[in-house]
């Protein structure tokens, strides 16, 4: 049988691979799993000793707010104030999501007309794609590999038809790279001079190497009457499955998404609100030494992969290493080459057509194992490429 919007949406790639890596599991063989970027650091100790405390109040135990709890909104204010200066008013322009990709997925649905054009550059996070098919939208992929390039093609691609709504995310997944404030300046410019939203998902906010501190969009002047930013706790603080996310910036953007919102939820679990203040308001060391751990991973694949003879180059942010597959494999295509480095390595990679046709020349490592694990990923890929050449 078929369904309106399911037929719109391809299977989703990166389930083959889960399905081969389950398969070999149960087989017995160990499988290094650098699939899905699904953070396996322990949520620090004092946000899950607050949601203790919450989850034994039984008034905490009814429906919640869809948009969000005042303290929870008040405390993702002062975050942004302390880290990027900006100042945000926390009923106009704060709605909490149920994670990032809750929020996206219901924006890009509440912004979009039937046909309306957005913009999307690929490779791309897929439900920045995808979230405009759901809504009806005129998806437009726009396919770079630096930031430069980019920047070229979306200038360009305004001028001759000017967009809907455009979406952004840096730190990027899966690329890793990652943009400087006049890249923001020259968006917000654009968006202002040919009448389009920018909706920049902001999920590696603070997990970036080189510049710890990536800007937010919403520290361009003017941004906010164009742009909305969207936040995550996921990564920051490994609450990946807490689901706690927020949309941030231009008043009318957030006050749509809260109104659609709130015929479609209540809100997140009231105890997990609570403990996410703690997490805004009391772990930017946690932050850090997450941050501080990635870096490490990070380094040692890198390393390792380089003198396994598979060049790969140092990403600036993210949980991600975007690699160019070895040239003697591209014929294979990524999906294929995946599935050789989980049958021939152990280890278990996104391919990179998961991201966009034009990713289908990589593979995405997730740096979601410990350093010793991805040691042993990289051992399982030297032998394999000695043994294939
Ligand atoms: C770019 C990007 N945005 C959003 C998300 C999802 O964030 P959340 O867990 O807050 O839904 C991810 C997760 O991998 C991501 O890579």
């Amino acid at each position: 049988m078929s369904y309106y919007l399911s037929s719109k949406l391809p299977p989703y790639v990166f389930e083959q691979i889960n399905r081969l890596k389950a398969d070999a599991r149960s087989r017995g063989i160990d499988i290094v799993d650098l699939g899905m970027g699904n953070p396996d650091l322990p949520t620090p100790e004092p946000i899950v000793e607050k949601l203790i405390e919450a989850v034994r109040n039984p008034r905490n135990h009814r429906y919640s707010v869809s948009r969000g709890i005042a303290g929870l909104r008040q405390a993702l204010v002062e975050r942004y104030e302390r880290m990027w200066g900006v100042k945000l008013d926390p009923d106009r322009e704060v709605v909490a999501t149920i994670g990032a990709k809750e929020g996206i997925s219901h924006l890009v649905m509440t912004l979009l007309a039937p046909n309306d054009r957005a913009l999307v550059p690929e490779p791309c996070y897929p439900i920045h794609a995808f979230s405009v098919v759901i809504a009806g939208g005129r998806l437009e992929r726009v396919p770079w590999t630096t930031a430069d390039e980019l920047l070229e093609k979306l200038r360009a691609a305004v001028k001759v038809d000017p967009p809907r709504l455009v979406l952004l995310s840096f730190p990027h997944n899966p690329t890793g790279v990652c943009v400087d404030k006049v890249f923001f300046e020259e968006m917000v410019g654009l968006a202002l001079e040919h009448s389009f939203s920018i909706i920049h998902d902001f999920a590696y906010a603070d997990l970036a190497f080189e510049n710890p501190r990536p800007p937010s969009i919403l520290q361009v002047e003017r941004s906010r009457e164009v742009a909305v930013e969207i936040y995550s706790l996921s990564k920051s603080y490994s609450m990946a499955g807490w689901r706690v996310g927020f949309c941030v910036g231009n008043p009318e953007m957030v006050g749509a998404l809260a109104r659609v919102k709130s015929y479609m939820d209540y809100g997140i679990f009231q105890p997990i609100q609570i403990a996410a203040t703690v997490a805004l308001r009391k772990c930017e060391g946690h932050v850090e030494l997450i941050r501080e751990e990635y870096r490490r991973r990070r380094d040692v694949l890198v390393k390792l992969l380089n003198e396994a003879g598979w060049q790969v180059e140092r990403p600036a942010g993210s949980m991600f290493l975007w690699a160019a597959i070895p040239e003697r494999f591209k014929p294979l295509g990524s999906l294929e080459f995946a599935k050789v480095l989980l049958e021939r390595a152990q280890v278990a990679v996104s391919p990179g057509i998961g991201f966009g046709e034009s990713g289908d020349g990589y593979v995405r490592f997730a740096l979601v194992e410990n350093e010793e694990r991805i040691r042993q990923a990289a051992r399982g890929i030297k032998s394999f490429l000695k043994a294939s050449n």
